[in-house]
């Protein structure tokens, strides 16, 4: 049997939702478009679908608009803020995910808009006096924080940042694709513009999330074509794939209470074990403070082994499927941890834990890398 500890790279499919997938894969296939009775079933759930995610969320139906994922969530919401609502500045923080980051840059390297980030201290936390002074110096600004940071799990204030983001006339982008489905965000409370989700962080399937966008705002479609999702997203609907992310977001919410309780302690039991059989071991971030991490991630900072053995390896012929860090990053150097200056010469792991994993399963893999160094320092 395999453990998988990667869940904030992407999560198993929820087995009430697959239960629930095949009518929609055999006898609802018409085309949402269509005015015919197969047609018309299929919009009627799309609709269905996206009123249950603006009831759960506190909004209102035509704020949520469907897309292929986080990415291209994010994508629409800094391209729309920029182009659409003449926006030449855009604040951000250096640990956003790269569907923020490289948008920003490609935007900058155009001459489009000038960037400029929030500064942090080697935990990630942002100065949110910073953040005023930059937005005070500039008129029209966009502001684009990532609610929790994918690998060291830093929640960052949203409500905290809307509410000086509107005091200064900005718009406010928020990345809510880790947060999505493991907290309860009202959207009639918080002061965000848009704000970006995908489906597969929260059980649900993949290739699907979407993007809020404040009534009032504009939405620049990246797609041209039909006038799917009223003109904003051109392409026939990823049907099922709607229809579970609904599904999945209600389940999340059911039940997020005692997953959060449940996870949590998961997480309180591996950094309980790693601090009591790995000499020297600490932890990147916030991510071991639980008011002021996602209660999924937890990035673990093993020191250097001179054994030569890759941990990731190591674990990954152990049966344990880890990450050093974003998945659509692997390979290369963590920007996350760069831009808090942890130290890159250490074993840097990135735990992410969901409703599925056991107490049994955080024991073993602490056991398999107990063993390693003490087999190293012997
Ligand atoms: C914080 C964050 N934003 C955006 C994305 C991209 O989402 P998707 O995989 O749905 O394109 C991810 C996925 O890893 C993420 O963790």
């Amino acid at each position: 049997m395999r453990i998988y500890l990667d869940n904030a790279a992407t999560t198993q499919l929820d087995n009430e939702v697959f239960k629930a997938i095949t009518p929609y894969l055999l006898e609802f296939y018409g085309n949402p478009s269509s005015h015919h009775e197969h047609g018309r079933l299929v919009k009627k759930a799309i609709e269905g679908a996206r009123t249950t995610i603006a009831e759960l969320l506190n909004t209102s139906p035509n704020e949520i608009v469907f897309t292929s994922g986080g990415t291209e969530a994010d994508n629409t919401a800094i391209l729309s803020s920029v182009r659409s609502h003449q926006i030449k500045h855009v604040i951000t923080t250096p640990y956003e995910h790269h569907a923020v980051l490289h948008t920003l840059n490609a935007l900058k390297n155009n001459s489009e808009i000038k960037l400029s980030f929030i500064n942090t201290d080697n935990s990630g936390n942002l100065d949110i006096n910073h953040l005023d002074n930059l937005l005070r110096d500039n008129s029209r600004s966009l502001v684009s924080v990532m609610h929790a940071n994918n690998e060291i799990g830093n929640l960052n204030n949203i409500a905290l940042i809307g509410e000086i983001c509107k005091s200064r006339g900005a718009l406010f982008h928020s990345d809510t694709v880790q947060t999505m489905g493991h907290y309860r965000h009202d959207l009639s409370q918080l002061k965000t513009d848009f704000i970006a989700a995908s489906a597969h962080k929260f059980h649900g399937p993949k290739g699907v999330g979407f993007i809020y966008c404040r009534n009032g705002l504009q939405v620049l479609p990246l797609l041209h074509g039909g006038s799917q999702e009223r003109k904003l997203r051109a392409g026939t609907e990823n049907i099922h794939g709607i229809i579970r992310l609904a599904n999945s977001l209600e389940i999340a919410h059911r039940d997020i209470d005692e997953h959060q309780a449940y996870i949590q302690k998961l997480k309180n039991r591996m950094i309980f074990k790693l601090k009591e059989q790995i000499k020297d071991v600490q932890f990147n971030g916030n991510s071991a403070i639980a008011e002021k991490s996602l209660y999924t991630v937890l990035n673990a900072s093993l020191p250097v082994n001179h054994s030569g053995t890759d941990l990731l390896t190591y674990l990954d012929q152990n049966n344990i499927s880890v990450s050093g860090g974003s998945a659509c990053s692997t390979g290369s150097a963590s920007h996350v941890l760069k831009a808090i200056g942890a130290d890159l010469s250490k074993n840097n792991i990135r735990f992410s834990f969901s409703k599925y994993n056991t107490s049994e399963e955080i024991d073993f893999t602490v056991e398999k890398l107990s063993a390693l160094y003490k087999a190293i320092a012997a």
